[in-house]
């Protein structure tokens, strides 16, 4: 962008215009011309300024930074950009889920934490939660889901009734609900939460041995939440604060920081696991597969234009560098579509081309034309062709992150495993990971949600939840809802 400091105004071509104040009328009293096309081309561009938001996740924020990596992987991936020694350019962008780009940042609700890597072997996108798991475990759901947790039809307006509804009769919610309404339900900033992939992933070392991975950002500022009230009030003061809270501590020199760690199972493991390890509703207890430092993930750049440069972001799960691939988690294997589509939608059919998503490494594609395409394209513009295109090397990118399967056409729940069910993990973390003041604050955050408007068989079934999760927690939501 040029720089405008003292410069003569221009219109959008570049031609000097007489004046910032004042349109172009027939004497001081009459009317306006319409040869003032710099009137109109202000009125046009104002009219479409605004882009359609993201369905979920509309509200966020994000900032550039690199990732450095400060052990040795190498054994699991060959990932460039996880290799000893690399440093990449990174964007991320950290969001809440259900409300729109205005909506404070303070609502209860899960965060995104999107990762951005420019690698030299191409763009490779993390779209990932600040929790690890998820409310449910098929795709099929997940648009009920998000209508459930946005506004209702007839009044627009969010609907806490709706909420529960959707969640009672889907308990495998029950892990992802415990902890939005635990702390971490509102994180004090995006700075002081954690970031996790919550699928697995595939890795794929330089011999071809593969392996099943869980990557957890860990934030270096430490934990930190705000209470109910604290929420509430800063909704009301400043709904911005998150995003205030980001830019400012960048513009500070306090680079917020996370260490990305990861789960490793070995590839046969999956098969005998006694939890589904591709079911996202469920974690991989620490103690079965540890964490494995795999580097630092720093922010130190705001952007200079929060239009092109975040809204126009578009991450997508299917944007993978070679070592690095999906698993066979049905929620992933939807989104591998979902994604590029919204982007096609939203910002169209060229995001690519936008410098913001455009990758560092060279591009020899075969793609041609569409609405702002900016690049220019080359002949041939077809495959196979004599003419010296670019051609595809199976030895060089050969399909290296997949695994067999075979069975008859269906439309059912992933087989159980031994420990697979919807209470279990929940019921952990209210009993052996949260303290007595955590579950307190648990109960009473899940009470006050509860008397907001459900009532009746919802409420009924909400409670019964709670027990399944932990009887006494249930006991004491009960409590808490019907004392009053
Ligand atoms: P661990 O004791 O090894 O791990 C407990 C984990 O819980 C820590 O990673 C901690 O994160 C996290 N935690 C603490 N408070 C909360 C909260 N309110 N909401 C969500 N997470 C929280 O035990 P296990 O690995 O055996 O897991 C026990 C339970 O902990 C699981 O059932 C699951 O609910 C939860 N958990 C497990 C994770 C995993 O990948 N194994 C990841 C996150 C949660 P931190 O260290 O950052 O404070
Ligand atoms: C955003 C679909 C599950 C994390 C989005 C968007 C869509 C979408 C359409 C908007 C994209 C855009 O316009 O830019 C889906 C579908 C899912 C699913 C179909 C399941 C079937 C998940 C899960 C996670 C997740 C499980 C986390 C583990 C995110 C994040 C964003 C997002 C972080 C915002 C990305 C950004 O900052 O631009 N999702 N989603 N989603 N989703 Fe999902």
């Amino acid at each position: 962008m040029a720089d405008n400091q003292g410069k003569p105004t221009t219109n959008d071509a570049g031609m000097p215009v007489s004046s910032d104040e004042f349109s172009l009328t027939v004497g001081p009293d009459g009317p306006i011309l319409l040869q003032d096309h710099y009137l109109l081309e202000q009125m046009a561009n104002f009219n479409r300024e605004m882009i359609p938001d993201r369905q979920p996740h509309a509200k966020g924020s994000g900032a550039f930074g690199h990732f450095e990596v400060t052990s040795d992987v190498s054994a699991y991936t060959k990932a460039s950009l996880f290799q000893p020694g690399a440093k990449t350019e990174v964007l991320a962008r950290f969001s809440t889920v259900a409300g729109e780009s205005g909506s404070p940042d303070t609502w209860r609700d899960v965060r995104g934490f999107a990762v951005k890597f420019y690698t030299p072997e191409g763009n490779y996108d993390m779209v990932g939660n600040n929790t690890p798991v998820f409310f449910i475990r098929d795709p099929m759901k997940f648009q009920h889901f998000i209508h459930s947790q946005k506004r209702r039809a007839d009044t627009g307006l969010r609907c806490h009734d709706m909420q529960w509804d959707f969640w009672t009769l889907s308990p495998e919610s029950a892990h992802q609900v415990t902890i939005l309404m635990s702390d971490r339900g509102v994180p004090r900033t995006y700075r002081h939460m954690n970031g996790y992939t919550s699928h697995t992933y595939m890795w794929v070392n330089a011999k071809g041995e593969k392996f099943w991975v869980k990557y957890h950002f860990k934030t270096d500022q430490g934990i930190e939440f705000l209470t109910d009230e604290e929420a509430d009030r800063i909704a009301g003061q400043d709904a911005d604060y998150h995003r205030r809270d980001l830019a400012e501590a960048i513009k500070r020199g306090e680079n917020p920081s996370w260490t990305l760690k990861v789960q490793i199972m070995p590839f046969e493991d999956a098969k005998t696991y006694r939890y589904n390890p591709f079911d996202l509703t469920k974690v991989w207890p620490h103690s079965d597969y540890p964490l494995h430092e795999v580097g630092r993930l720093t922010l130190n750049r705001n952007p200079a234009d929060f239009h092109a440069e975040i809204e126009q972001a578009a991450f997508e799960p299917n944007s993978f560098v070679p070592g690095i691939g999906p698993s066979p988690d049905r929620m992933l294997q939807a989104r591998l579509f979902s994604y590029a589509d919204a982007h096609r939608a939203r910002l169209g059919v060229n995001y690519k081309q936008i410098p913001v998503n455009r990758p560092k490494a060279p591009v020899h594609s075969y793609s041609k034309g569409g609405a702002m395409r900016i690049e220019n394209v080359s002949d041939p513009v077809y495959a196979p062709n004599s003419k010296g295109g670019p051609s595809a090397d199976p030895k060089r990118y050969p399909e290296e992150a997949v695994w067999e399967a075979s069975g008859e056409f269906m439309r059912t729940a992933y087989t159980l495993r031994k420990d697979d069910d919807d209470f279990g993990q929940p019921g952990t973390l209210v009993r052996e990971v949260m303290d007595e003041a955590q579950r307190e604050r648990l109960v009473s955050n899940v009470v006050g949600h509860l008397k907001k408007g459900v009532s009746g068989p919802i409420l009924e079934r909400a409670l019964e939840y709670w027990r399944n999760i932990d009887k006494d927690i249930g006991e004491r939501i009960a409590k808490g809802v019907k004392g009053s």
